[in-house]
């Protein structure tokens, strides 16, 4: 048997080569914030983000290609249970089979509601991505209706917000607006299906690539790590929501005065153990789903 090729370890997930045009994916248990990954790992964190994507998958099916495939162990391929530090019983509910994409070097950010970098932008000079907004809006206020707001992708430090033009410019206008019409298409649906469930879905970030000539979304899917999941009976306009994703930690993290540049501070346990509590209900609360009866949980 040949060891699956490595490909890549970005800052959560190792892909390996599996064969005849797929990846194995491995979300792994790791942490960052502000692109600095923290030396303690998130348990169970890396089978929320590949759940997740599977939901996902299945509940955007009639609009949305995606690049999944599987996470279910028995379906991936044997070499998989011989990669190096990875024991079955860590790989199960971590792996995913997906499709290899032609990967577009754009992030597809859509956002409906002003939080984040966009509102520290809004904030200083009216505009989000560069494009004028109407005048008053406050913190967290939901966007007249959710808009399309690329950044770059950045191989090294950080991504950088652009408008729609300069995402045009990159990747050509009808790329960009197939990917757009996607990524409005995939946040409408998955805001929609979680506001039922109590989750705003403030804002998100799609990776979208070209699998067999056709646009599809890839990586994680409205996770979160990709996404800004707030309570919705906690949103109002005006305040940051208390939320379900990073946000504590890097509440937390900047609370420290660390400098966002240097090796980042150890997290405690108890942020540790809150951030691994945040992970699983919120799966659990859009899912409907039982985190326990996903794959290699609590073995
Ligand atoms: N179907 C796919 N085909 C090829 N590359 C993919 C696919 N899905 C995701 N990727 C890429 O795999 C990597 C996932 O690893 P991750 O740890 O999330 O990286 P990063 O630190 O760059 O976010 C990303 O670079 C993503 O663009
Ligand atoms: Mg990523």
């Amino acid at each position: 048997m040949t060891a699956l090729a490595h490909i890549y370890s970005g800052k959560v997930r190792d892909v390996y080569d599996a064969g005849g045009g797929l990846l194995l994916m491995v979300a792994s248990d790791r942490i960052s914030v502000f692109d600095r990954v923290f030396d303690q790992p998130v348990p169970d964190k890396g089978r929320v983000l590949t759940a997740m994507t599977a939901f996902w998958t299945d509940e955007l099916a009639d609009l949305a290609r995606t690049h999944f495939v599987t996470a279910d162990p028995a379906d991936l391929p044997p070499e998989a249970s011989e990669l190096p530090g990875l024991p079955p019983e860590e790989l199960a509910g971590r792996a995913m089979l997906v499709r290899r994409a032609e990967m577009l070097p754009i992030e597809c950010i859509v956002r409906g509601y002003l939080s984040g970098s966009a509102w520290k932008e809004y904030r200083t000079s009216g505009t989000m991505h560069g494009t004028r907004l109407p005048a008053g809006l406050r913190e967290s206020e939901r966007l007249p209706e959710p808009v399309f707001t690329p950044s770059t992708k950045a191989t090294e430090g950080h991504d950088v917000n652009i408008s729609y033009e300069e995402a045009a410019d990159l990747i050509g206008s009808e790329a960009a607006g197939r990917a757009r019409e996607l990524s409005l298409a995939a946040y409408g649906r998955g805001a929609a299906r979680a506001l039922e469930r109590g989750i705003v879905i403030a804002d998100t970030k799609f990776e979208l690539g070209h699998i067999d000539g056709e646009l599809a979304i890839c990586d994680e899917i409205l996770t979160p790590d990709s996404s800004r999941f707030w309570p919705a009976s906690e949103w109002r306009p005006g305040v940051a929501p208390p939320s379900f994703d990073k946000q504590p930690v890097r509440d937390w993290a900047e609370g420290t005065g660390w400098d966002k540049d240097s090796a980042p501070p150890p997290l405690p346990p108890e942020v540790v153990a809150a951030t691994r509590e945040r992970f699983v209900a919120v799966y659990e609360k859009i899912t409907g789903r039982d985190f326990a009866s996903w794959y290699g949980v609590g073995r």
